[in-house]
């Protein structure tokens, strides 16, 4: 099976962040129907997500995004097939700020700055996998079990 990986980048529109946890129960119901995965960072007023699964589905779900309002100036970072899943643990896992995980950020920035619009593919999967993978960062909002 192939496994599409998909990375994009965009402001959020003038919304509170309480109205993007409300984007993420949409996102992990429809999510899990794909059964796509993925990961979303929300930090400065903008968004850099990952979604992956059958291209089919990662297409499907990535036309609805790019048209919605609550959100802006949406730029594909990357598009590649990939051997496996590196975030099959989420639905859609989501950090907003990043607390802890500020550190990883250094590594990926000149000057600790979020400017995920400069990003390549590799370097945003990177460093969201980062992110994910210590789980400690900001404001995380856990999958429901
Ligand atoms: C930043 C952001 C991330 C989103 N992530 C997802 C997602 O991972 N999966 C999803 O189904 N919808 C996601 N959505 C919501 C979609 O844009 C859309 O509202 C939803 O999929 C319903 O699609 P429809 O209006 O075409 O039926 C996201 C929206 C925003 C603004």
């Amino acid at each position: 099976m192939t496994i599409a990986q998909l990375i994009y980048a965009s402001e959020a529109s003038t919304e509170p962040r309480a109205k993007v946890e409300e984007i993420l129960v949409t996102a992990r119901a429809r999510n899990k129907q794909l059964q796509l995965t993925g990961y979303l960072c929300f930090r400065s007023d903008m968004f850099l997500q990952v979604l992956e699964g059958a291209p089919a589905s990662v297409s499907a779900v990535y036309a609805s995004i790019a048209n919605d309002r609550r959100h802006s100036h949406v730029v594909l970072l990357g598009y590649e097939k990939v051997v496996k899943r590196r975030f099959s643990r989420w639905a859609m896992g989501y950090v907003a700020d990043l607390g802890d995980a500020q550190s990883i950020l250094f590594n990926y920035s000149g000057q600790n700055e979020f400017e995920p619009y400069g990003m390549d593919h590799t370097s945003a999967i990177e460093f969201l996998s980062e992110v994910a993978s210590v789980g400690a960062g900001g404001t995380i909002v856990r999958e429901p079990a």
